[in-house]
C-alpha cells in the first residue's frame, strides 16, 4: 500500500463477503455480518466464514452498521444472536422505514438513522459518514475515518459517482455481480455468453471508475461472489460462465487499469493493521484455492440441512384467486407509479400457467394473452413465500431459482420496478418523483450537447458519462442514448431529455 497506513492499534478484520469488524480508539464496529443462507436458501458466503460465527456472537460490539435490507447484509439469524442491548445500530435513513422497524422487532434498543452524508462521531478520531444510493434504490455505503485513515465501504452500493468522497486510502467495493440478469434469462448459449461478458465488463468498468474517483490507494475486493450449495443451482458456481467471477479472474486487468493501486485480498478472518495484512491462521484458510470443486463439494455436505430446508418446508400451492388478490393489492399500492401502464405477464409455476394483467386493473386473467411478452417461471414454493409477503420478488429473483423469458428482449423498467419495489411503495413513489424531475430537472452541457444531468434509469450523475459519436453512456448500468434525439439505444426504453437547440456546431 502506498497511501496512509492504519493508525497503530487499529484493525480492519474481514468476516467474509461484505462483513468487517473494525477496532480503533477503544471502539468495536461490526459491519453487515452474514453467515446464513440468503434468498430462499440459495446464496452462501464464499469462502465459508462459519468458523468465525462463534467469535462474532460472543464479542461485544459498540456499533453495528447495516448497509441495506438484502439478506446477505441483513442476516436476521445472526442479528438474533448478537447482544442487542449493548449494541447501537447505525443504518441509512431510507424513505421506507422497514429497516428500522425490523431492527426494533429484533429487540435492538438504540438505532441511529443517518441521512446522505450525515456524520456520526463515535469517539475521538473515529467518525462514520453515511452515503446513500440517492435514487429510489435503498442501499448505502459508509466512510470510516480513523485518525486520518479513510476506509470507504461501498459494498454493492452505487452512490452517484459525483457524490463519492476523495482522498480514500482503502476502498472496499463489489467486483462480482449480485443480480439475476442475464444468467436467469433463457437465452441461446451464444447470446448468454455475450451478455454475461458485457455485464462482467460493465462491473469492472464501474469498479475502475470508483477507484479512480475516490483516489483510493488500495482496494479490498468484497461483497461477492456468493456460492450456491443447492445442487439445483450448481451451474451458478461456474466462475467463467456467470457474472460471479472470483478476484483472481480480474486481478491482472485491475493491475493494468489501476497501476499503483494495491489489491488487498483478505480471506475471512484475515485483518489489516498498521503493519499490513495479517493472516488468520484458521485451519483450512484459503483451501478453496487449491481445489475449488472439492472445496464446494465438502461445503455442500457441511450445510446440507440448510440448503435442503428450502425443499422440505411444507407449503400450500398458491391458487388463482389468491394470486389475483395479490396482484390487485400490488397494483393498488402503486397506482401513481403505474399511471396508465398496462402489461400482461405469463407466470408459470410447476406446469400451471397464469396470465396476469399488471397495471390499472391488476389480477389474473381468464385467458392466456397471446402477446404476454414476459414469461416468469417461478417455483411454487417461492410463489407461496412471495404471496405470503415473506419475501419480495427482488429476493426471489436474487435466489436465481426463477427463470425469465422476454420477447422482444427489452428491459421493461416499469414492470421490473413494480415487481422489485412494489411491496415498498416508498420506493416506487420516489421513482414517480424521479420521472417528474427528469422532465424538468437540472441540465448539463457536455461536448456541445445539453441533456438532463441525472440518469432517467436510476439517477446516476451523467457528468461522468462517456460520450462518443453523439451517444452518451451512463457509467452505472451502461444504458446509452442518442444525444440528437434522446432515444435510448441500448439498455432500456426510457428516453433522455435533450435540448437540441444547445448543440454547439
Ligand atoms: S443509473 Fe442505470 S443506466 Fe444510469
Amino acid at each position: 500500500m502506498t497511501g496512509r497506513t492504519l493508525p497503530r492499534g487499529a484493525r480492519i478484520r474481514s468476516l467474509g463477503h461484505a462483513s468487517y469488524e473494525i477496532e480503533h480508539a477503544g471502539v468495536r464496529l461490526l459491519i453487515d455480518p452474514w453467515f446464513h443462507p440468503a434468498f430462499l436458501g440459495s446464496w452462501f458466503p464464499f469462502p465459508d466464514n462459519r468458523p468465525l460465527l462463534d467469535d462474532v456472537v460472543t464479542n461485544v460490539y459498540d456499533l453495528l452498521y447495516l448497509s441495506h435490507a438484502h439478506e446477505d447484509h441483513f442476516d436476521e439469524r445472526t442479528l438474533e444472536l448478537i447482544d442487542r442491548d449493548a449494541t447501537t445500530v447505525v443504518v441509512p435513513r431510507f424513505r421506507s422505514k422497514a429497516l428500522v422497524r425490523r431492527l426494533e422487532e429484533l429487540g435492538f434498543r438504540t438505532v441511529v438513522s443517518l441521512g446522505h452524508k450525515e456524520r456520526h462521531e463515535v469517539a475521538d478520531g473515529f467518525v462514520l459518514t453515511m452515503l446513500l444510493d440517492t435514487s429510489h434504490k435503498e442501499d448505502s455505503g459508509l466512510v470510516v475515518d480513523l485518525d486520518g485513515f479513510r476506509f470507504l465501504d461501498l459494498n454493492d452500493c452505487n452512490t452517484p459517482l459525483s457524490e463519492l468522497p476523495t482522498d480514500v486510502d482503502l476502498l472496499s467495493a463489489q467486483y462480482s455481480g449480485a443480480m439475476w440478469y442475464p444468467n436467469c434469462y433463457a437465452y441461446p448459449d451464444e447470446v448468454q455468453r455475450r451478455k454475461t461478458a458485457e455485464v462482467r465488463g460493465d462491473l469492472f468498468d464501474t469498479l475502475v471508475r470508483k477507484v479512480r474517483l475516490t483516489g483510493a490507494s488500495a482496494y479490498l475486493p468484497a461483497a461477492g461472489p456468493p456460492c450456491f450449495l443447492d445442487p439445483e443451482l450448481e451451474r451458478f458456481n461456474d466462475r467463467t460462465a456467470t457474472i460471479f467471477p472470483v478476484w483472481d479472474d480480474l486481478a491482472d486487468d485491475f493491475a493494468a487499469a489501476c497501476p499503483g493501486v494495491a489489491a488487498v485480498c483478505l480471506e475471512p478472518g484475515d485483518a489489516l493493521t498498521a503493519d499490513g495484512p495479517v493472516e488468520s491462521g484458521l485451519p483450512g484458510r484459503a483451501a478453496w484455492r487449491e481445489d475449488p470443486e472439492g472445496y464446494l463439494a465438502a461445503y455442500r455436505v457441511r450445510r446440507a440441512d440448510e440448503w435442503a430446508a428450502y425443499h422440505e418446508e411444507p407449503f400450500e400451492p398458491v391458487g388463482a384467486e389468491e394470486l389475483s388478490g395479490y396482484f390487485a393489492k400490488l397494483t393498488s399500492w402503486n397506482k401513481r407509479f403505474l399511471a396508465d401502464y398496462e402489461r400482461d405477464v405469463r407466470l408459470v409455476a410447476d406446469g400451471v400457467t397464469w396470465a396476469v394483467r399488471l397495471g390499472r386493473v391488476g389480477g389474473v386473467l381468464e385467458e392466456d394473452p397471446v402477446d404476454a411478452g414476459y414469461t416468469i417461471h417461478v417455483p411454487p414454493r417461492a410463489l407461496r413465500a412471495i404471496v405470503d409477503g415473506r419475501i419480495g420478488w427482488e429476493e426471489a429473483l436474487l435466489s436465481l431459482r426463477l427463470s425469465l423469458h422476454r420477447d422482444p428482449d427489452v428491459f421493461d423498467l416499469t414492470l421490473m420496478s413494480l415487481l422489485r419495489y412494489g411491496n415498498q411503495p416508498a420506493q416506487t413513489m420516489q421513482m414517480v418523483r424521479e420521472r417528474d424531475e427528469a422532465a424538468s430537472g437540472e441540465t448539463i452541457e457536455r461536448c456541445g450537447y445539453a441533456f438532463q444531468r441525472f440518469c432517467p434509469h436510476a439517477g446516476e450523475d451523467l457528468a461522468h458519462a462517456d460520450i462518443e459519436d453523439g451517444v452518451v453512456e451512463c457509467p452505472r448500468h451502461h444504458w446509452k442514448w442518442d444525444l440528437a434525439t434522446g432515444e435510448c439505444v441500448s439498455g432500456g426504453t426510457v428516453p433522455l431529455r435533450v435540448d437540441p437547440s444547445e448543440r454547439v456546431p
